[in-house]
């Protein structure tokens, strides 16, 4: 199965990646991961996209199209969720492409809907841990002890992208340059709308009813 995960920041993409890998054995592709993988590392890559990605802008689309199709072709058979990719008109037109020289479609695209005001509580409420990448919020979905990770007792962080300022330009981004793609799938007659205000249990619960439909 091949799925697309769209939604604003702080929709809740990772979080429900997270469950969908496990139940259906698929890879897990987040962009967003990758890229913070690359700048940890101190790659050539990660250097050119950190200014884009402190500021809530996209990083140029040839830099993203080259780095997840490289990730997309070594995919295991079972299938992937993008998460984060594409976000662009032209990133999902090359994902088409790629997969189409393998015979490949996208199975279904599941479109996380929130409201901005939503988001931005989400989001400065967001803590991780920078060993194991799991997600936590100080309100939503608390660590047993307050600032550690539970799996592995490591002190949680905070992105450098979650602050107010930053977040109101990641929506504004994600207004401008991904929302067009709902327009571009339901074309395709893949998209599935999904209410990301519920809780996180009843978003799952109706997720994995659709993936099961079609897996
Ligand atoms: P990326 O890492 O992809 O960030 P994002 O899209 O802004 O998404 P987030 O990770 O912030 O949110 P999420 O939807 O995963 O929410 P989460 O589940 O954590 O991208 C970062 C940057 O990299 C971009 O700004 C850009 O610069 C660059 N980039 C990445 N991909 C790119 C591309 N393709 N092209 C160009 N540039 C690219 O949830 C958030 C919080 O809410 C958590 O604390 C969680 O516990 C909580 N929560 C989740 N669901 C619920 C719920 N239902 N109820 C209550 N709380 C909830």
């Amino acid at each position: 199965m091949r799925i697309v995960l769209l939604g604003a920041p702080g929709s809740g993409k990772g979080t429900q990646c997270k469950v969908i890998v496990e139940r259906y054995g698929l890879l897990h592709l987040s962009s967003g991961d990758i890229l913070r993988q690359e700048r940890s590392a101190g790659s050539e890559l990660g250097k050119k996209a950190q200014s884009y990605m402190d500021s809530g802008a996209l990083v140029p689309d040839q830099l993203i199209i080259e780095m997840m199709t490289k990730a997309i072709k070594n995919a295991p058979s079972s299938g992937f969720i993008l998460d984060g990719f594409p976000r662009t008109v032209k990133q999902a037109e090359e994902l088409d492409k790629t997969l189409a020289k393998a015979k490949k479609i996208i199975d279904i695209v599941l479109n996380l809907e929130v409201d901005d005001k939503i988001v931005e509580g989400r989001i400065t409420g967001r803590r991780s841990c920078p060993k194991c990448g799991a997600v936590y919020h100080i309100k939503n979905l608390k660590p047993k002890k307050e600032g550690i990770c539970d799996k592995d007792g490591t002190k949680l962080v905070q992105r450098p992208d979650d602050t107010i300022e930053v977040v109101a330009n990641r929506l504004k981004t994600y207004h401008q340059q991904t929302e067009p793609l709902v327009d571009y799938y339901k074309k395709a007659g893949i998209v599935v709308d999904i209410a990301a205000d519920k809780d996180i249990e009843d978003i799952k619960t109706f997720m994995f009813q659709k993936l099961d439909e079609i897996n």
